[in-house]
C-alpha cells in the first residue's frame, strides 16, 4: 500500500503501525510485495507459488551455538514462502520468512546459520528481536532436510556445483537481498528506510556467516561469528590428521589414555593464567612451557561403558553426521611414551615429508576428539577409526566417489593429506574455501564483526580463527603497523578467544565462560554506536559458576591477578605462538 493523495505522512504511518497481522499475513500483500522481474538481477519471482499463513504460539528455533533469550516466550509470526529461479534457468529456489506481527516488528532481517554440511531449515531465530528472519532450499531442498553433502555429487567424478555455489555462499546471499526488499514491501516501510540486517552462527553457520561478509558486505549491518568451519580445504581434510598420525606411529591409544593425557594438561597448565579455576585461560602459555611427556607413567582408569560420539565435534546433539555409538570395556593403565607421541604430532600439526607446515591444530589442552579409536572385542585390541567428518571429505569433494567415508587409510601418509588439501584447495577455491581476506565492501559499507572462538575447540582449530584475522589485517592494513592496526580493525571486526570453551559450546571437562549475549551486544554497536571493548561471557558452571567474565579482546590476553580479577594484556611470545606460516602449499593460505 502506498500514501494516497490527501493522507499526510504522520496519519500514514499511524495507519500502517494499527495494522494487525491478519492485515497483512495475506497472499494479496504478499504478492504485492514481490519484485518482478529485472529488479533484483538474477532473481525472477514465480508468484503464483507464494504461501502466506499466520502461525500461532511459536517457539523460536535457534542456531547452532547461540541462544535466543526467549524465556520460554511464544510468538505470533507470518509464514511466508516465495519461489523463484534464476533467470534462463528452469531452477526453482524456495525461501521461506517468518515475518513478526507488525506491532512487534522493530525494522530487522536476521539471518541464522547452520551447521554440518546443513543450511538453517528455520526461519524463526529473528522473532525475539521484532526481526523478519529467512531460510532457503538453495534449490536442492535443503528447507526439507537435504543437506548439501547428500547432493554434492550427481553421481561418480560429477560435482554438483550449482549445490555448490549456493551452498557455499549464494543461497543465504539470495534469500537476504529477496528477503530484505519483501520485508520492505510487506510492512509498506519507504525503500529507503533502515532495515538493520544481523547474521548470527557458528561452525558451518560460522562459515556461511563469514561467506555472505565476504560476497555480499553490503548487504549486512552486525554479524557474530564462532568457530568458523572455514579454510574448507584443509579444515575438513584435517579432521583425518589424528587418524594418520595414529597409523603412521603405528600406535592406537586407548580413549581413556588420551583422556588422562587431556585431564593432566588440563590440571598443568590451568595455574599459569593466574588462577586455579580448572580452566586453561591460556593456552598459548600452556603450548610455551608444558612439557606433554611429563604426563608418561600416570595411571589411567575409565569403567566399561557404551558412548556415544557426535560428527563434528558438537556435545550438544546439534548435529549427527558422523555418530556413532560403541561399546567401550574397562580401561585401565598407565600412560605411555607412545600415547604422548600420537598426543604430541597431533598437536605439532600436519607437515610434509620435507618438514614442511601444512596445516595448524587444535590448541593443546582441547579433547582429542578425532583421535578416538574403536575397540574390536574380537581382537581385544583398540583400533584406527575414521572420523567419517574427514573421510566423506575425500571420498566425495576430493576423490569424487559417492561414499560416505573412507575405508581405510592404506598408503596414507602425511604427503598425501597434504596432496587432498591442495587438490580441495584449488577446486573450491572461490566457493567452499571462504576465506577471502578483503572485507572491504562490508568494512565501508558499515557493517560491524564481532567473531569469537572456544580456545579449547577440538573441532575447528581455535588458531585456524586467529590466522583469518590476521590475513585481514595484513590484507586490509598493509601499511600499518600493528597498533595502528588493531585500534582501525576494533572499529569494526573484533576477535575473542573463549577460554576453555569447546566447538559452539561450553566445555564439559572446563568450567569456563561462555558468551550468550552478543545479540544485545552487536545490536548495541549497530544501532546506538556502542562499540564493544570486551565481550560479555558468563562461566554456567563450576566453582565459579554465576561470574561475568568481559573477556579480552584480541590479541589481548587475561592475565588473573586474584582469584576475582584479570587483565588483558598484551604478550609478544604468546602472540607469536599462534602465529602460522603454510609453506606446504604453494599458494597464500589466508
Ligand atoms: C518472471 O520470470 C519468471 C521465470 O523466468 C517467469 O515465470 C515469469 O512469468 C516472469 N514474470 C513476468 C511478469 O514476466
Ligand atoms: C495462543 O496462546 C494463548 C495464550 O496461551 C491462547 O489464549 C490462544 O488461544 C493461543 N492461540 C492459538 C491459536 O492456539
Ligand atoms: C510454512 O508454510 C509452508 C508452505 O505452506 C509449510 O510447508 C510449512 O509447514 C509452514 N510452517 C509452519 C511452521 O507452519
Ligand atoms: C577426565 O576428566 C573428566 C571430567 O572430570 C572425567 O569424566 C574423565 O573420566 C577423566 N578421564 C580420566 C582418564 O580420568
Ligand atoms: C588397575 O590395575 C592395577 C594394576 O594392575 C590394579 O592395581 C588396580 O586395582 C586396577 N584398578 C581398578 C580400578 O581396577
Ligand atoms: C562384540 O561386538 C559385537 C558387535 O558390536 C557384539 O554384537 C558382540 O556381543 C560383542 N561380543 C562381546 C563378547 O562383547
Ligand atoms: C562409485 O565409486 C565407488 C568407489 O569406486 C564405487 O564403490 C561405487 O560403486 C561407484 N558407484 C557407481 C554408481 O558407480
Ligand atoms: C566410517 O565412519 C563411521 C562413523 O564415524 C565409523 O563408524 C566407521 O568406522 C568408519 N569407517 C571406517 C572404515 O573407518
Ligand atoms: C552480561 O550478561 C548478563 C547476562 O548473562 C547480563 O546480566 C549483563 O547485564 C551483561 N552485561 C553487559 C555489560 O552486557
Ligand atoms: C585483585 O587484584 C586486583 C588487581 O591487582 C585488585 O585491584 C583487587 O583489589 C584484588 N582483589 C582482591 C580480592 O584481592
Ligand atoms: C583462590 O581460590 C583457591 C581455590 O578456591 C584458594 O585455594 C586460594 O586460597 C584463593 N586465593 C586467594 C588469593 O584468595
Amino acid at each position: 500500500m502506498r500514501p494516497q493523495s490527501g493522507i499526510s505522512i504522520t496519519a500514514f504511518a499511524a495507519l500502517v503501525s494499527a495494522k494487525s497481522l491478519s492485515d497483512v499475513c495475506i497472499l494479496s500483500n504478499v504478492k504485492s510485495a514481490l519484485p518482478s522481474n529485472g529488479t533484483l538481477n538474477g532473481i525472477n519471482l514465480i508468484p503464483s507459488s507464494s504461501t502466506a499463513a499466520i502461525v500461532y504460539n511459536a517457539t523460536v528455533g535457534g542456531m547452532v551455538g547461540a541462544s535466543a533469550p526467549t524465556g520460554g516466550a511464544t510468538y505470533n509470526y507470518c509464514n511466508v514462502t516465495l519461489t523463484y529461479t534464476h533467470p534462463g534457468k528452469d531452477d526453482v529456489v524456495v525461501v521461506k520468512y517468518a515475518l513478526p506481527d507488525p506491532s512487534d516488528f522493530k525494522t530487522r532481517f536476521y539471518v541464522a546459520g547452520g551447521g554440518g554440511y546443513s543450511l538453517s531449515s528455520d526461519a524463526t531465530g529473528g522473532l525475539p528481536y521484532g526481526a523478519v528472519g529467512g531460510a532457503s532450499s538453495a534449490g536442492y531442498d535443503a528447507l526439507n532436510g537435504v543437506s548439501y553433502d547428500d547432493v554434492v555429487l550427481y553421481g561418480n567424478g560429477s560435482l554438483n556445483w550449482d549445490a555448490t555455489y549456493m551452498f557455499a555462499y549464494q543461497a543465504l546471499g539470495e534469500m537476504t537481498k529477496l528477503g530484505k526488499y519483501f520485508t520492505k514491501e510487506f510492512y509498506s516501510l519507504a525503500g529507503t528506510s533502515k532495515l538493520y540486517t544481523y547474521y548470527e552462527g557458528c561452525s558451518d553457520g560460522g562459515r556461511e556467516g563469514m561467506s555472505q561478509i565476504q560476497r555480499y558486505g553490503d548487504e549486512y549491518d552486525g554479524v557474530i561469528i564462532g568457530a568458523p568451519a572455514f579454510r574448507f580445504a584443509q579444515q575438513q581434510v584435517n579432521h583425518v590428521f589424528p587418524a594418520t598420525v595414529e597409523k603412521t606411529l603405528g600406535y592406537y591409544p586407548p580413549p581413556c589414555e588420551l583422556s588422562k593425557i587431556v585431564n593432566a594438561t588440563i590440571k598443568a597448565c590451568d595455574p599459569l593464567d593466574g588462577r586455579t579455576d580448572g580452566v586453561i585461560s591460556r593456552s598459548d602459555l600452556c603450548k610455551l612451557h608444558f612439557d606433554m611427556s611429563s604426563v608418561i607413567g600416570q595411571a589411567y582408569y575409565c569403567a566399561a561403558e557404551t558412548s556415544s560420539s557426535l560428527g563434528f565435534g558438537f556435545s550438544g546433539g546439534a548435529m549427527g553426521a558422523g555418530s556413532q555409538t560403541s561399546n567401550k570395556p574397562v580401561q585401565n593403565g598407565t600412560v605411555t611414551a607412545e600415547g604422548v607421541a600420537v598426543a604430541q604430532a597431533i598437536i605439532d600439526g600436519l607437515h610434509n615429508s620435507k618438514g614442511e607446515r601444512a596445516y595448524l591444530s587444535w590448541q593443546i589442552g582441547s579433547e582429542f576428539s578425532d583421535a578416538a579409536t574403536t575397540y574390536n572385542n574380537e581382537t581385544k585390541k583398540w583400533e584406527l577409526d575414521i572420523p567419517s567428518t574427514g573421510g566423506e571429505f575425500v571420498t566425495k569433494f576430493v576423490e569424487l566417489v559417492d561414499l560416505d567415508n573412507l575405508s581405510s587409510l592404506d598408503g596414507v601418509t602425511y604427503d598425501t593429506l597434504v596432496q587432498w588439501m591442495t587438490t580441495a584447495l584449488y577446486r573450491f577455491l572461490d566457493s567452499l574455501q571462504t576465506t577471502l581476506p578483503d572485507l572491504s565492501t562490508f568494512q565501508s559499507s558499515g557493517g560491524k564483526l564481532i567473531h569469537y572462538h572456544g580456545e579449547s575447540d577440538p573441532s575447528v582449530p581455535t588458531a585456524s580463527s586467529v590466522h583469518y584475522w590476521q590475513s585481514v589485517r595484513s590484507i586490509m592494513y598493509p601499511t600499518l603497523d600493528d597498533q595502528q592496526a588493531q585500534a582501525q580493525l576494533a572499529d569494526w571486526y573484533q576477535f575473542y578467544l573463549v577460554p576453555g570453551a569447546a566447538h559452539c559450546n561450553t566445555n564439559t571437562l572446563q568450567p569456563g565462560p561462555y558468551p550468550e549475549t552478543n545479540m544485545e551486544t552487536m545490536i548495541h554497536w549497530v544501532e546506538n554506536g556502542v562499540k564493544p571493548s570486551r565481550l560479555n561471557a558468563t562461566v554456567s558452571s563450576g566453582e565459579y559458576e554465576g561470574e561475568i567474565q568481559m573477556l579480552c579482546q584480541w590479541p589481548t590476553r587475561p592475565l588473573w591477578h586474584n582469584n576475582s580479577t584479570f587483565t588483558c594484556v598484551n604478550d609478544a611470545k604468546s602472540i607469536e605462538s599462534w602465529t602460522y606460516e603454510f609453506p606446504a602449499f604453494k599458494i597464500p593460505v589466508y
